[in-house]
């Protein structure tokens, strides 16, 4: 394990520093310390499956417009459970990028002694981020469960099709979901590793830990990419899909912020020393503030121009010909 050479400004638990006493974090003391927000989640994702079969039931719900055979909600409830915990997954996954963010930023001053103190803040990421996993995993299964629940044949054929179409890429051919489906795997599997490195990092190295833990930001955007092309209530320009853009300005503009002034001095952009190495870093540094810029410009044109990707509505009389699959 090699040291770490860059001047700290607090120690944190994913690299403790000679004044932490503290019990070492570990994945069992995580998941127990767990439980308060996941059980906040669990009631988000009843709350929203209740509002989504409310839609279904009085015919609001853009879902219907896309695949009108959805109409009997009794039948398809576990589609609609599955839909809930995935804006649940979706949410705590934006949750837990912004606490990260607060983390590796500048800290608000606010923030230190106050209840949100820099361990607390800091536990919470690590517990939305277990539970972010979870719920992803949640998604999934029980949209597995729906596909072996309207599957006519044998049980353990149904059951070993649906976990093929939901978790292995490749394994659901039709439509949209080819390209989706894929999308959420990747973020999935992806989220897994890159989450649970931080409780190995005295083996791999904290450094190590922390260059690869950046790309759970990958993660991040391939959850909301999936989301975009494929959630039938965002499928249609409109209010919902609008609100979800909305909500990645502030994660973009912390994005920005982080990076313009991170919790680490040797992360600031400084003139390059001497050297292929070190100009090498700072040009991608000042690539990566460039991007984050670029970020905030993109999510606020979308939010100007209403220009969201989203799909033209089919006029009242016909039922939809985009092929969701
Ligand atoms: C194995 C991985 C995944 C599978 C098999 C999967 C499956 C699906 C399916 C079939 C839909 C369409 C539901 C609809 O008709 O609206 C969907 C939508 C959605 N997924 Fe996933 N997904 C996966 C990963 C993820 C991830 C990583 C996230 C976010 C963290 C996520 C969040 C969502 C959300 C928010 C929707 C929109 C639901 C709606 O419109 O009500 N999914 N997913």
């Amino acid at each position: 394990m090699r040291p770490d050479p860059s001047p700290e400004p607090q120690p944190t638990a994913d690299d403790p520093g000679p004044r932490r006493t503290a019990a070492r974090v570990t994945l069992r003391s995580d998941s127990r310390a767990a439980a308060a927000d996941g059980l906040a989640a669990l009631v988000l994702t009843a709350l929203i499956f209740a509002l989504l079969y409310v839609r279904i039931r009085n015919g609001s719900s853009s879902t219907l417009t896309v695949m009108p055979f959805m109409a009997d909600a009794g039948a398809f409830w576990l589609y609609f459970l599955s839909q809930a915990f995935g804006w649940s997954a979706l949410l705590w996954a934006w949750l837990t990028v912004l606490l990260g963010l607060l983390l590796s930023g500048p800290r608000p001053r606010a923030h230190r002694g106050a209840w949100l103190s820099g361990p607390r803040l800091e536990r919470l990421h690590r517990t939305t981020s277990l539970n972010t996993i979870a719920l992803i995993a949640a998604h999934a299964l029980v949209f597995a469960a729906e596909l072996v629940r309207h599957d006519t044949g044998a049980w353990h054929a149904s059951l070993a099709r649906a976990l093929v179409e939901a978790f292995v890429p490749g394994g659901y051919t039709s439509g949209t979901g080819r390209v989706a489906i894929p999308v959420g795997q990747a973020a999935l599997y992806l989220a897994i590793p890159l989450g649970l490195l931080f409780y190995v990092r005295h083996r791999i190295g904290p450094r190590t830990w922390r260059v690869l833990h950046r790309f759970v930001l990958v993660v991040y955007v391939l959850s909301l990419w999936h989301t975009l092309l494929y959630g039938t209530n965002v499928w249609y320009d409109g209010a919902f899909r609008t609100v979800l853009w909305a909500l990645q300005l502030p994660l973009a503009a912390l994005f920005l912020l982080r990076l313009l002034r991170p919790a680490r001095r040797s992360q600031r952009l400084t003139r390059p020393g001497p050297g292929a190495g070190p100009r090498l870093r700072w040009g991608l540094r000042l690539a990566g503030r460039l991007v984050a810029a670029g970020l905030v410009v993109l999510v606020l044109v979308v939010l100007a121009t209403g220009r969201d990707g989203g799909r033209e509505k089919p006029p009242e009389d016909t039922s939809s010909t985009h092929n969701h699959g």
